[in-house]
């Protein structure tokens, strides 16, 4: 019997000697399709290669595509685990023509895989066209299956459509007979929905492509899609109807039943299902990079996982359980998808984070919903606001109630939860809206509740598709923006980091799919409403830009990647500060730009050469050490017991991203106190600590009071300030002819030489001037006055603070007197006025000073009695200043 790997591997390995090339599944979240919420079908990742948009090496290609229905067109969640064939997540076997083969090659593949490969019996096959396709008819004839077993359908069954637009057309399908012990009849018969009959290969001849207003064109080239659910044919080769009856769901159905010590086939038959389907889809939307949140893609992944945690809390689980159940999904198929093996650790820790809290109110919500059923009429419906309190304080989305209530055969009032989470929205506004926001930010509130939070693709993503959902223009909503204007665009999806947390806004562009050459610049992007939507501010370049419009986003590659290298560094920067300084260092701010990275942090004084050195080395060995940067989610308690660095009073959400980065030894992986740097942050980061390439830092100062900034470069942006600063020391060695240390040495002899040169030269020059000599106009001969000694003398080539010391070797020449000086500078005139102790009594020297002052025509002049200094601005009454010093001795 073959197993499910053998199964696939025997589909894929048939049409590789087909000529078709094995392609790998692409990711749950489509990367190249706005409108879709996950990938739900193997064509998904080939839409544009069917329009001929896009094209690539090969023409015929095979997959196993990992494929989710969930949320959205495609929900298939309330029946999963009480049908045989509902899945939440399944995978779906195709083999892909791009213009290459068509009915003629298509069909023939089909039923030699199915008949000699599969070796399914003819007898039991069946095969269904649209009643219009008389030549996939007659092919089916001439392969051998009798025409009665050749169903003409005339409904949408038989014509293949992704979407309300995107390539389509008419299909062709196979069909097993699991015979009479099941009771339904064949396609196109009344009880065509019956289990007896079951589809298992379609097989869509895509020729046309469908419009948004309702037209459709012929495609170019005629190509093959088709699609063939695994568990189904794996059901019918392993001899059962059930495709819970297979070997890898029966694995998992067994690991749930060990996790919660009960019977597989037993009164929990229902819940072990459940719980495997969740399994799956959740674990492989993890691996994908999906997170649970309350918005868009995070909350169907919430849903899922509630659900099959409130199936394991019915089979009596105390502890959480799920995450116990990934490895038992990794054996299975971490062959197939090594995406499981990488991801294991962040999807136990995420299952059992999600589980842990969930149970915290399970039992309550359970409990309220018990009562509330108490006091219902037969049949009544659960009111809306019951169903909504339990969505709102017990965190049970609705169909998790409408799940819990199925057992008991009620249903939920859905218009009256729809109407309590209307009134609830409205209060949330009002509340915003009171809060004195300006109208323009009401604006964003507005566009935030009517289309939903935009989905942030830029953790692993730099390019998407996304679908305009808002166009803002100079503070109000616009239709369109044409060439040349500048606004707002609101997309439903983006890879674009809008501006938080010190990390600076992308740039990029955005062109539109349906004309390329209409292309719009992205200058910045900034999180609006709250962080729930990102606003891509453009000027349009060519075309016009409509809302509704699907766009490739792109973000500017080479700007991210500086970025990313800045904003780790700081995560390596801050933990290097704590462990050089002390635990009292806390973030202040930051700033993570493409050009330079700023930190500022909490410490009281300015860090010596030998801390900044000790840093810098640091931080570079473990850009060095290249160790991989990893993200968790967490409860910001759960963080901080891990030692997280998170943002003091900062308010975190329920959940909170943990980027941690370095090992300190050997294998330290996370949790076990291996981790170099743990921090909380929204921000997005090299994946190598390598990839940073080199940090250096260029500044430290003071930035506020206790508070400290350093300012620092990485990458090809350190290396050029480290080349420049070696650049100017080269200079200086070739003036001075010396190299290295030694131009240190050299420098420092240059500045005391000059120092001791400065000295001389003040000397000589008040040698020259108590000399009289040349250029000293006046006398420096003493006359009486009054009967004491006097010198009055006009100076050029001292400065002001030469005076008081030549004032001094006069005094003491006189012995007893009063000298003036007059320095002529140039520009403006020094005055200083000395009187020996004994007269100081008779004489004041702030007297002569400011009457000399006067007399060159400045103002004021001071200091002591026995020496005063002023200024003025002109020296050319200086004969004038000394008579006026004169009169003062005269009295
Ligand atoms: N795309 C086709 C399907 O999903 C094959 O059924």
């Amino acid at each position: 019997m073959p197993t499910l790997n053998d199964i696939r591997s025997t589909f894929l390995n048939y049409f590789a000697k087909q000529g078709h090339e094995i392609v790998p599944s692409s990711p749950l979240v489509p990367r190249n399709d706005p409108t879709l919420m996950f990938t739900n079908s193997g064509m998904v990742q080939f839409k544009n290669c069917f329009t001929g948009v896009e094209n690539r090496d090969y023409k015929r290609a095979t997959t196993a595509q990992k494929c989710v229905r969930a949320g959205g067109k495609h929900n298939d969640l309330d029946n999963v685990g009480y049908t045989a064939r509902h899945h939440t997540f399944f995978e779906m076997l195709g083999n892909f023509s791009f213009g290459d083969y068509f009915k003629a090659e298509a069909i023939p593949f089909a039923w030699e895989l199915v008949t000699k490969h599969f070796d399914i019996s003819p007898e039991r096959l069946y095969t269904t066209v649209y009643h219009t396709d008389d030549e996939a008819f007659e092919l089916w004839k001439k392969i051998g299956v009798p025409e009665s077993r050749i169903i003409r359908i005339a409904t949408s069954d038989n014509f293949w459509q992704m979407g309300p637009t995107g390539p389509c057309g008419p299909c062709t399908e196979i069909f097993f007979d699991h015979g009479e012990k099941f009771w339904g009849g064949p396609p196109g018969s009344p009880e065509e929905d019956g289990d007896r009959f079951i589809e298992i290969w379609n097989v869509v001849f895509m020729q046309n492509e469908q419009f948004e207003d309702g037209s459709m064109r012929a495609l170019d080239m005629q190509s093959i899609d088709t699609g063939m659910g695994i568990e189904r044919v794996a059901a019918l080769l392993q001899g059962t109807n059930d495709n819970y009856g297979t070997d890898l769901m029966r694995a998992l159905i067994e690991a749930s039943a060990d996790a919660t010590s009960s019977d597989p086939d037993g009164p929990g038959k229902t819940h072990h299902r459940v719980i495997a389907d969740h399994l799956r889809s959740t674990s492989f939307l993890i691996a994908d990079g999906v997170m649970p949140s309350n918005d868009g893609r995070g909350y169907v992944l919430r849903r899922i996982m509630r659900r099959a945690m409130r199936h394991a809390h019915m089979l009596g689980a105390k502890d959480p359980v799920m995450h116990r159940l990934v490895p038992a999904l990794v054996r299975q198929m971490g062959a197939a998808y090594p995406e499981l093996h990488r991801a294991q650790a962040l999807i136990e820790e995420t299952l059992k984070l999600e589980e842990t809290r969930f149970k915290q109110t399970l039992d309550r919500g359970l409990k309220l919903l018990d009562d509330e059923l108490v006091g219902l009429g037969e049949g009544a419906k659960l009111p809306g606001e019951a169903a909504f309190k339990l969505y709102d304080t017990y965190g049970f989305p609705l169909d998790l109630t409408q799940d819990a209530l199925r057992e008991r055969g009620r249903e939920v009032d859905t218009e009256g939860f729809d109407k309590s989470m209307a009134e609830q929205k409205a209060k949330a506004r009002a509340a915003w809206s009171g809060s004195g926001e300006a109208a323009d930010l009401t604006l964003w509130y507005d566009i935030a509740e009517e289309k939903g939070a935009t989905d942030f693709l830029g953790y692993d993503a730099e390019t998407a598709e996304g679908q305009i959902l808002a166009l803002v223009k100079d503070g109000a909503a616009v239709d369109k923006l044409a060439e040349g204007e500048s606004g707002w665009v609101v997309l439903n999806q983006t890879p674009f980091y809008g501006e938080s947390g010190g990390q600076v806004g992308d740039k990029g562009w955005l062109r539109r799919l349906e004309d390329e050459d209409d292309q719009a610049e992205v200058t910045d992007a900034q999180k609006l409403a709250g962080g729930k939507l990102t606003g891509h501010m453009v000027t349009v370049k060519s075309g016009t830009f409509a809302k509704g419009d699907t766009v490739a986003v792109e973000v500017d590659h080479k700007r991210r990647g500086k970025i990313r290298a800045n904003h780790s560094a700081t995560h390596l920067l801050h933990e290097a500060l704590r462990r050089a300084l002390g635990d009292h260092v806390a973030q202040r701010g930051s700033l993570n730009a493409p050009d330079r990275l700023r930190f500022d942090f909490s410490h009281t004084k300015a860090l010596s050469a030998a801390e900044i050195a000790q840093v810098e080395t640091e931080v570079n060995a473990f850009i060095r050490q290249n160790s991989a940067v990893s993200t968790r989610i967490m409860t910001p308690d759960d963080a901080r017991a891990l030692g997280a660095q998170a943002l003091f009073g900062e308010k975190y959400g329920d959940e909170v991203r943990v980027v941690s980065m370095g090992t300190l030894s050997g294998s330290g992986k996370g949790s076990d106190g291996q981790t170099y740097s743990l921090e909380l942050c929204g921000g997005t980061h090299v994946a190598q600590t390598g990839d940073i390439g080199m940090f250096a830092l260029t500044s430290e100062s003071a930035s506020s009071a206790g508070v400290r900034r350093i300012e620092a470069l990485t990458g090809e942006a350190a290396m050029a300030a480290l080349r420049g600063r070696d650049k100017a020391l080269s200079g200086i060695e070739g003036l001075l002819k010396v190299t290295g240390e030694e131009a240190v040495t050299r420098v420092s002899a240059l500045l005391d030489e000059r120092r001791k040169l400065e000295n001389e030269v003040a000397q000589l020059r008040r040698d020259l001037a108590m000399a009289g000599g040349a250029g000293q106009g006046g006398g420096a001969e003493a006359r009486e006055v009054n009967g004491m000694k006097f010198v009055g003398q006009v100076l050029s080539g001292v400065s002001g603070k030469d005076l008081p010391p030549l004032i001094d070797e006069h005094k003491s020449r006189l012995g007893s007197g009063v000298v003036l000086l007059i320095a002529d500078t140039g520009d403006k005139v020094a005055v200083a006025a000395g009187v020996t102790e004994d007269l100081k009594a008779t004489v004041s020297a702030v007297d002569v000073v400011k009457a000399a002052v006067a007399a060159l025509g400045g103002k004021g002049g001071g200091g002591r009695p026995d020496l005063a200094q002023g200024g003025a601005k002109d020296a050319s009454e200086a004969e004038a200043a000394i008579a006026a010093a004169e009169a003062v001795l005269a009295g």
